[in-house]
């Protein structure tokens, strides 16, 4: 047996960006021109009207200032309202594989290490731009990396639980390193016609290089030990899938083939779920909350990330302690814990306890344990 490491990680963060007052500038203009359109029926009580939008309010609800976004033409457009990408040709590198490749580079580089270094890819995202062949293959091929690779979807939660089929992997000897690379596009799959969520993510994609501990050329994570949970729940959910076309009005545009949230019991489901899981897990590995210096935990809400942090903790943390990047980047799904460990691990000194968590859709929650070396 082996003992695995996260030895390096890169982010790729897209060009644009979306403050709140401009979503809600385009959104307000949407919801305008559809009651002028509407009129009639909303008068009848046939349809209702459409409420306005305010980033006052989105701030407040979910710490959100900003958000990347790939294409912002698009989804600035009263007459779109979704992201508008340019079609590639099938001998062209997808988008997904093209943000993955700057994500791998910096996580090599932070590693010190290079393509000859990596025995498999984990493209683990909560969507994939195709159903085969895997963008975890078509990386590889770009990367000129032997081994294999394949994809791996739960939803917000994907990163964790691809660092443990990783972990597990190197822990075993069946292979000496991987990237685990997380593509989210989520300005693809948000409804940004519908003020409920419209505000709540962005895209990026981040990298993860997971090696055996010997291997390390520097500073380093060791990999304590993770752990994942599942419990199925309808609360957030995306109906689109390949077989879409096969229902009487599969191709119609169906709200719900864009993700969809009951917010409010997400909230009160998952925080308590996530706070007992990441206690239970370090009660096992014999570290108190007293020990652990600090936490980067999925990026969906800022008082969620509140909640979790005091219960862990039994106090609040200080913000150095518990780091959000979520005002900057909204919930980039399985991304956003990546994001804030990379960002902000750089001065942890060396025997320090941290923990990254994320949780999500299913609903799931995966927790890594680390110590700094
Ligand atoms: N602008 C103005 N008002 C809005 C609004 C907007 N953009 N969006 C919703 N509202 C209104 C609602 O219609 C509601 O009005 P009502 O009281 O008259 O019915 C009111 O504001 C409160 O809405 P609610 O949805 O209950 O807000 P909330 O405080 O629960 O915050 C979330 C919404 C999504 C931020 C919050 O539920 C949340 O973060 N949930 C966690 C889940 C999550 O983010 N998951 C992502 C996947 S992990």
């Amino acid at each position: 047996m082996y003992t695995p490491a996260i030895t390096g990680t890169g982010v790729f963060t897209p060009e644009n960006t979306i403050t709140n007052d401009e979503l809600v500038a385009c959104f307000n203009t949407y919801a305008q021109k559809f009651n002028v359109d509407h009129a009639d029926q909303i008068a009848s009580g046939d349809v209702d009207e459409m409420p306005m939008s305010n980033a006052e309010f989105i701030f407040n609800a979910s710490g959100i200032e900003q958000r990347y976004v790939l294409d912002k033409t698009g989804i600035l457009n009263p007459d779109i309202m979704h992201p508008s990408l340019r079609q590639r040709s099938d001998d062209e590198p997808g988008v997904m594989a093209e943000m993955a490749l700057d994500a791998c580079a910096k996580a090599l580089a932070d590693a010190g290490k290079t393509a000859a270094d990596v025995d498999a890819v984990i493209v683990a995202a909560s969507n994939h731009e195709r159903a085969y062949p895997a963008i975890a293959v078509e990386i590889q091929d770009l990367m000129g990396i032997k081994g294999f690779g394949f994809d791996m979807n739960v939803a917000c939660s994907s990163a964790t639980f691809g660092i443990q089929a990783a972990a597990d992997m190197v822990r075993s000897g069946s292979i000496r390193s991987a990237l685990v690379v997380n593509p989210e596009i989520c300005s693809a799959h948000l409804e940004w016609r519908d003020r409920d969520c419209h505000f709540i993510f962005g895209d990026v994609c981040t990298a993860t290089l997971i090696e055996r501990k010997e291997d390390a050329t520097g500073d380093h994570f060791e990999i304590i030990s993770t752990r994942c949970a599942t419990q199925f729940s309808n609360n957030i959910r995306n109906n689109d899938g390949f077989l879409r076309r096969t229902r009487p009005d599969g191709m119609k545009d169906r709200r719900d083939m864009q993700f969809m949230q009951n917010g409010r019991k997400v909230f009160k489901e998952v925080v308590p779920m996530v706070s007992a899981h990441i206690l239970q897990h370090m009660a096992d590995e014999g570290i108190e909350n007293t020990q652990l210096s600090r936490m980067w935990l999925h990026q969906a809400n800022k008082s969620m990330n509140d909640y979790i942090g005091r219960k862990v903790m039994g106090r609040v943390p200080e913000p150095a302690e518990q780091p959000n990047i979520l005002q900057d980047y909204a919930n980039t799904s399985s991304a956003g814990s990546i994001i804030a460990f990379s960002k902000n691990s750089d001065d942890m000194k060396p025997d320090d306890i941290g923990l990254i968590c994320s949780f999500g859709a299913g609903y799931s929650v995966g927790s890594v344990l680390l110590k700094r070396c």
